[in-house]
């Protein structure tokens, strides 16, 4: 097997983006562009992965270092000359016994079997290209300029296209793989005589094919997956088709999408049998949705896992962050509800409308079903935490602890001043402000008593 070796191109403005950020991390799917990448890249297991970085070098040198799946060396590319002249900057890192793969760091949902594809039409003496053809204007793609015999002869840049070549409707994808020892020996006569002034890659074609070498093309028909990202139109044009594959596969999988076309899915989304998921809703990060799960409309959820049978109500927003979160089989959160870091919810617990729950565990069939919050909270099982209660967690240094026992019932409006613990079937009354801990069974009051004066007279009305 020939050794691999695969270039990015990463270097260049993006000037139609418009934006400070370079162009490569602008986020498709969640992803930074350069992350569908280099996940397309890892996956054929190549021998190096190497990045040319030019505009915002070190935000993207950054993010090629944390890179988690494959190392990626990165070299720069000053000043910015062209997609030829990026290439060259890779150029000594490429052994001669090589074949270099080229992708453009803009065309982020290539698939590693179209790669393999295109990568075996490449040998010792053929270049192999991607190539499109959907019948359809080129818009501002390079076009591929074919001989009478079929022969593919050159790449033509709209810009320098005349009207006969604009018409051609195969385009180049960016997408190319070559020989090292070839590709390095073209690039070496690049020349920027064109409408951009620039070393254009897309050029080592023509060399090559003046000097004789065969030129295999791999023409797809699907643009998605080659669909080169140079705008913000662009980007939210290729956000949606990459949505609605996700969203094919889902259902392909059994999964009962409410609409198809109202659904994002930023990370892996795993789901069981009969998950039914309502229109609107965001899923980021790895989530985790069991067998009979259902998904009300307009959720976001974020790294978390929700167990067989449980139910997610309207407009709920979860967020596992670094710690995650998991609500246990049949339970019923929301709707308007919000989990954040380390929530974990036990089967059949409820956690009703405008309840916030962090860092805390809520036993079987525990209940918080309107307008709480549970931070650092440990509760037991069938404990009933009343409207408006609150613990008081942080006390503007540390974060403590509230443990709550089993069956315990804390009445509306109050505030567990932690550390405190609430003994098993406690009730702490309405309104109480629990600053120590309460013995298992008690009743705890902490409120001032209500005064009634019958006698009582509105001055308002003894003095009109
Ligand atoms: C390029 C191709 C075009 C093809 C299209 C597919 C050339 C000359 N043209 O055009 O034939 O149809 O991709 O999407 O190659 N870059 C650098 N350094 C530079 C310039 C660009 O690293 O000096 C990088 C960019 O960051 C980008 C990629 O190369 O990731 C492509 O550059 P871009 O300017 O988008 O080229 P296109 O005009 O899209
Ligand atoms: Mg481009």
């Amino acid at each position: 097997m020939t050794p691999l070796d695969i270039v990015i191109l990463a270097a260049g403005k993006g000037t139609r983006m418009k934006s400070r950020l370079p162009k490569v991390l602008h986020r498709l799917a969640g992803q930074p562009l350069l992350a569908h990448v280099l996940d397309a890249a890892a996956a054929l297991q190549p021998r190096a992965i190497i990045v040319v970085t030019g505009h915002g070098a070190a935000e993207v040198q950054a993010f090629c270092a944390a890179y988690p799946l494959h190392a990626v060396q990165t070299v720069r590319q000053e000043p910015q000359r062209g997609t030829g002249h990026a290439v060259q900057q890779a150029a000594p890192w490429l052994p001669d016994d090589g074949v270099a793969l080229i992708l453009n760091g803009d065309v982020p949902l290539v698939e590693p079997e179209t790669l393999r594809q295109l990568i075996a039409l490449a040998s010792d003496d053929a270049l192999a290209l991607l190539t499109v053809d959907t019948g359809e204007d080129a818009g501002a793609y390079g076009r591929i300029e074919r001989a009478p015999d079929g022969a593919v002869r050159a790449i033509v840049e709209a810009k320098d296209a005349s009207p006969r070549q604009r018409a051609l409707t195969e385009w180049y994808s960016g997408v190319m793989a070559a020989p090292a020892r070839r590709l390095k020996r073209y690039l070496g006569r690049l020349t920027d005589d064109n409408a951009q002034q620039e070393l254009y890659l897309t050029d080592v074609v023509r060399h090559a094919a003046d000097e004789g070498a065969s030129i295999a093309a791999l023409r797809i028909v699907d643009a998605v997956q080659v669909a080169g990202v140079n705008s913000p139109a662009q980007l939210a044009a290729l956000e949606r088709a990459c949505q609605a594959r996700r969203a094919a596969a889902l259902m392909d999988a059994g999964v009962r999408l409410a609409d198809p076309a109202r659904l994002d899915v930023r990370g892996p989304l795993r789901c069981g049998q009969d998950v039914e998921i309502d229109i609107g809703c965001i899923f980021e990060g790895p989530v985790t949705l069991g067998d009979g799960v259902r998904i009300g409309a307009h959720c976001v959820i974020a790294r978390a896992r929700i167990e067989a049978g449980a139910v997610i109500q309207p407009f709920t927003h979860i967020d596992g962050g670094d710690k995650g979160v998991v609500v246990g089989p049949g339970a019923q959160v929301g709707p308007y509800a919000r989990l954040r870091p380390g929530a974990r919810l036990d089967a059949r617990v409820h956690i009703g409308n405008f309840v916030e729950v962090k860092n805390s565990r809520l036993a079987e069939g525990a209940k918080a079903n309107h307008l709480a919050y549970l931070g650092d909270a440990e509760v037991g099982p069938r404990v009933n935490y009343g409207a408006g209660s609150i613990t008081a967690n942080y006390d503007g240094v540390n974060k403590h602890r509230t443990v709550i026992g089993a069956d315990a019932h804390i009445g509306s409006n109050c505030v567990l001043v932690a550390p405190v613990a609430i003994g098993a079937g406690g009730t702490v009354g309405a309104g109480s402000v629990i600053t120590q801990d309460t013995p298992p069974g008690a009743l705890s009051l902490a409120r001032g008593r209500q005064t009634v004066k019958a006698d009582w007279v509105d001055p308002a009305r003894a003095n009109p």
